[in-house]
């Protein structure tokens, strides 16, 4: 199968209640082959086409049906599941599960997953031409379409009903190869990576606070393009608008501290990158109530905030650690003292002021390492996110034992 070798992506695949579900077990086969993680969940309807247990030899995965299974959820549950999941492609898709998705119904186990997974989630429908062709279907279409979901088929021919029209599952070896077509580069895949990403906020009062002009877009590019990669990714932002990538598990905080205890709670560390930018200073004592105005002058007692990277680098194993500098004057000779100065492997170096760096599309960034630089020219930060981590690999590949 084409493009097939390098593909290691996470696949969730829900078998729905219809004739065609026993063509799902060959969907399952063959992304197996071509290098996917599969697991399969199934509604209680397909399981009286074809067994859990079939699904369960050719995934050699546990296959789960029930959402309200106390055994299953002391495993891997529900959430945890659509988590996992970097796509979800339920084959066949029933007249009735389109219509429950449509509805935003969670009343099972695939359904609920559809609805707490941030991976893309695609149909290929299989039913009888007139159930097809029904209004109310084609309502729950279009409605399901609109809300970003993909179909993929449904083809027209000859029916498992004795009718020919359309309606028919699109042949698994076709999805399979859709699928696999649609396939993320994948070379992260496995890797456990962090990214911190926004400024944060130290409260003064409870409606003041010190905080900075990063926009987040930096990380938050970051995590998606890691992401697509392959990899695991947990995004630990500050107060941002943006809205949390395809695939990654966001944890919201608003202090520096608070985002030290989220990266310290975090067991499983591969990659670190640091692109929140922190706050240096936190106020010693944020007044209980909102400070009142007076003629007189306000003097903040400000103390030293923790060193997220610094301590990452310090961790054992230790993960490899990106950090970001942004200086106003002396780029390269700040950065390469800073990198040294918090232990870190890859240190990201921008010029900042009017208009450059903080709270913009674009940037220019040069990459310093132990052994090399690499100067990034401006561009897009979707597009520098993809050469920071085509660095990172290239360096592990270069240098295997530099860090985990
Ligand atoms: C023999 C048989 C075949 C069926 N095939 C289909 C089918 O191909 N497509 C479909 O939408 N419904 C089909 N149904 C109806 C579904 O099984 C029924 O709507 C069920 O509630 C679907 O549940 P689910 O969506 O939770 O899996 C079939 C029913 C029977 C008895």
């Amino acid at each position: 199968m084409s493009g097939s070798s390098a593909n290691n992506q996470r696949i969730l695949v829900g078998v729905s209640g219809g004739i065609a579900a026993y063509k799902a077990v060959v969907l399952v086969r063959r992304l197996i082959d071509a290098g996917c993680e599969v697991r399969v969940v199934m509604t209680e309807a397909a399981t009286r086409f074809v067994t859990p247990l079939t699904f369960q030899a050719v995934s050699g995965q546990p296959v789960r049906v029930t959402l309200l299974d106390a055994e299953a959820e002391s495993g891997m549950d529900h959430i945890a599941l659509a988590r996992w999941a970097q796509r979800v492609v339920i084959a066949p898709a029933t007249a009735d599960i389109m219509a429950r998705l449509a509805a935003g119904m969670a009343d099972d186990l695939l359904t609920t997953l559809c609805l707490a997974t941030e991976a893309p989630v695609q149909l290929a429908p299989a039913m009888n031409r007139q159930m097809w062709a029904h209004p109310a279907t084609q309502a729950n279409y279009a409605r399901l379409v609109e809300r970003g979901v993909t179909m993929l088929g449904p083809d027209a021919g000859f029916q498992a009903c004795g009718e020919t029209g359309a309606g028919r599952m699109m042949e698994p070896e076709a999805i399979a190869e859709a699928l696999l077509a649609e396939d993320a580069p994948g070379d992260m895949a496995g890797l456990d990576v962090v990214v911190t990403a926004s400024g944060t906020r130290e409260p003064i009062d409870p409606v003041r606070f010190l905080a900075n002009r990063s926009s987040g877009r930096m990380g938050f590019a970051l995590a998606a393009e890691a992401s697509r990669r392959g990899a695991r990714v947990t995004l630990i932002a500050g107060p941002s608008s943006l809205a949390t990538p395809a695939g990654v598990r966001r944890v919201d905080v608003e202090t520096a501290a608070q985002m030290q205890v989220a990266v310290e709670s975090i067991e499983s560390m591969d990659l670190f990158i640091g692109a929140a930018a922190v706050a240096d200073y936190r106020v010693a004592r944020p007044a209980e109530q909102k400070l009142k105005k007076s003629g007189a002058s306000l003097s903040l007692d400000l103390l030293p905030n923790p060193d997220i990277i610094a301590a990452v680098a310090q961790r054992e194993p230790r993960p490899f650690v990106i950090g970001f500098a942004a200086e106003t004057e002396r780029l390269a000779e700040h950065a390469a003292a800073k990198r040294q100065a918090k232990g870190m492997d890859l240190i990201c170096a921008n010029e900042v002021g009017a208009g450059r760096g903080f709270d913009t599309p674009d940037n220019t960034l040069l990459l310093l390492w132990q052994d090399g630089e690499r100067a990034l020219p401006r561009a897009a930060k979707e597009r520098l996110a993809t050469q920071i981590l085509d660095t990172y690999l290239q360096i592990k590949q270069d240098f295997p034992h530099a860090s985990r």
